[in-house]
């Protein structure tokens, strides 16, 4: 049994088939999926589809380029999703110096209020770092120890891996790390600490190598899973259990 730890199942290129995509999930041995939001409309369809779909949960969040989105009427509704019980994060959020959409003093601004948010409702957060490792570090650094939060779809090399780590975060790997390019990914996947790691998709992004030029969907993080067992040279199996137990412990899903 997997989680899929982001996944975006609201948004419309689901639209068609949403209901048989989510049970062919669950039927192929995937335990939850937690649906990470991006703007207020995605994260309360974030909120409705874990109303509707028992295995659904979600993260509510500005992704950094909406971040001129976030106002505080936006913050205080986020505030106010973000105590439905089915809601285990605040995300995604953070900085992406790749495409820029947002200024960058405007998603600086857009992720310290969201940490903060985060803190004063006690849920962890998620993380996109896109071209942004030392900004992301900063901000983050000044929220010292308060902050419980992943990576998600880690991107780095060994060195900015352990930072994180030594920060207390945690890394999460998706598509990307079955790419015959990816070598210093696959090196950061057998690095890290087994209790510091889990597994997703980022669907309808990044789809895993044996799907690639596709639609992604939650079912295809085994891809993702079985590719960081092959690097650890230990069972499927056992990562499934490992990852599971973290996602679990991270966002405080009971078993
Ligand atoms: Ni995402």
């Amino acid at each position: 049994m997997l989680i899929d730890t982001h996944a975006h199942l609201q948004m419309n290129k689901y639209d068609r088939d949403r209901d048989a995509v989510i049970a062919r999930t669950i039927e192929s041995g995937i335990e939850c999926i937690i649906n990470a939001s991006f703007d207020l409309p995605s994260s309360r369809q974030a909120v409705k589809l874990a109303e509707e779909y028992e295995n659904l949960y979600a993260a509510v969040g500005v992704h950094p380029h909406d971040a001129k989105t976030l106002d505080d009427g936006t913050l205080d509704i986020l505030r106010e999703l973000s105590k439905h019980p089915k809601v285990v994060a605040i995300g995604e959020m953070g900085l992406d110096y790749y495409r820029d959409l947002s200024p960058r003093s405007v998603q600086k601004s857009a992720f310290g209020k969201q940490l903060r948010l985060a803190v004063e409702v006690d849920l962890p957060v998620i993380i996109h770092n896109r071209d942004a490792h030392d900004d992301t570090m900063a901000i983050l650094k000044q929220h010292g120890d308060q902050i419980n939060g992943v990576m998600h779809c880690f991107s780095g090399d060994i060195g900015f891996a352990d930072k994180c780590i030594r920060m207390g975060l945690h890394i999460s790997f998706a598509g990307p790390v079955t790419y015959p390019k990816s070598h210093q990914l696959r090196d950061v996947a057998a690095y890290v600490p087994q209790d510091r790691f889990f597994v997703e998709t980022d669907c309808p992004y990044l789809t895993p190598q044996f799907k690639r030029g596709k639609r992604n969907e939650p079912s295809y993080v085994k891809a993702v899973a079985k590719k960081i067992a092959e690097v650890r040279r230990v069972a499927f199996p056992e990562i499934a259990r490992i990852t599971t137990s973290n996602a679990r412990t991270f966002f405080g899903i009971a078993d």
